[in-house]
């Protein structure tokens, strides 16, 4: 005979028990919290500052180092928006760089660890958007040519530069490290909004005669509850019956070129316009772990947010500072 089939009553978890109600998180979204300006100038976290003022905090360390103090001091961000190194595309000569694993599949994990300790500092409605390109395997070891330009920008054996391991690494490979990435942020819980995609209007050409030239990026939107903060109307399109459509999700955007003296990889402010002003509340916190010449920071602050920078590399930080420094000299000449 069958053995009868017993129902069993699920255990009661506390976290379920605990969890708010979805009208509640709902409502919460659309009014989020933003930290005081106490918390934002935490004696902790000025001491620890490479630069602080009451709108602006610029951190020169190790990425991971730097959100451990945040999530330490309490730290709630709004918005996380930033371009962290591509794979094999800079020797950023700092110690613990990240970028150059000799893995494509290290660097993915490296890089979502990091935002997984950068969870504990984004409010829960809050929104996390990372910019990211893509690579291809090489596999031709050191460059050779004598073009002086060229070798600079390949330092010597890039990781892609090496020899594969004959699966994903194998010469004229597009790794497709954005997509790995992404999946791997799903993987680790995050809920994934968009894969918006930067077009780049006049790109450099790649040199090279079977494929077609890359001209885009993406732009991850991820966030961590389905519940989350989003101002349609500071970034829409409004149509002639004065509705407000959502902005598309390409977006054509020149690149910047670099200047001597000036950080290489330095991205458009108009990159960071649709994360910053629909994901940002008014008076909200914007956070950059991997700031570099603080263009993020900068676009933040010009908007009457307040921002906080990483980098772990000084020159870079010394940029950020005296961009900040130039704003609010720029602001305090237009109050008087
Ligand atoms: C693509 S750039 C960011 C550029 C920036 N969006 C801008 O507009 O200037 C990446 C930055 O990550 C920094 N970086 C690399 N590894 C790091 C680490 N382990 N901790 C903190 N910063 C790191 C580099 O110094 C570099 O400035």
């Amino acid at each position: 005979m069958p053995r009868p089939i017993r129902y069993l009553k699920p255990p009661i978890v506390s976290s379920i028990l605990d969890q708010k109600r979805p009208s509640t998180r709902a409502n919460e979204a659309m009014h989020p919290k933003v930290m005081s300006e106490a918390e934002f100038a935490s004696t902790r976290l000025k001491h620890a500052a490479y630069y602080s003022d009451n709108t602006a905090l610029v951190l020169h360390m190790d990425v991971r180092e730097g959100l451990t103090l945040l999530a330490e001091c309490g730290v709630q961000v709004n918005c996380i928006v930033t371009s962290p190194p591509f794979y094999g595309q800079r020797d950023y000569q700092v110690d613990g760089q990240i970028g150059l694993e000799s893995h494509p599949s290290e660097f993915i994990s490296t890089l979502a660890t990091v935002f997984d300790s950068a969870r504990s500092v984004l409010a829960d409605n809050g929104s996390l958007w990372v910019n990211i390109g893509d690579t291809y395997w090489s596999g031709k070891g050191e460059h050779r040519s004598g073009e002086s330009k060229q070798s600079a920008r390949r330092f010597g054996v890039r990781p892609q530069d090496k020899k594969g391991d004959g699966r994903w690494c194998i010469p004229k490979q597009l790794l497709l490290i954005p997509h790995r990435f992404a999946i791997e942020m799903q993987d680790r819980d995050w809920l994934v909004r968009n894969d918006n995609v930067w077009v780049k209007p006049n790109p450099i050409p790649d040199q090279v005669r079977d494929r077609c030239s890359i001209s885009h990026e993406y732009v991850f939107h991820f966030v961590k509850e389905r519940w989350y903060y989003f101002d349609k109307n500071a970034v829409g399109r409004s149509t002639e019956s004065g509705t407000v459509l959502p902005p598309a999700d390409t977006w054509e955007i020149a690149p910047v070129r670099g200047k001597a003296g000036l950080h290489k990889a330095r991205f458009s402010e108009e990159l960071v316009r649709i994360p910053i002003l629909s994901t940002t509340p008014p008076r909200g916190v914007v956070l950059d772990p991997f700031a570099g010449s603080g263009t993020s920071l900068l676009f933040a602050r010009k908007h009457g947010f307040r921002a906080i920078g990483i980098d772990a590399k000084q020159d870079y930080c010394d940029l950020m500072v005296q961009q900040l420094q130039k704003l609010a000299e720029e602001e305090y000449a237009d109050q008087e």
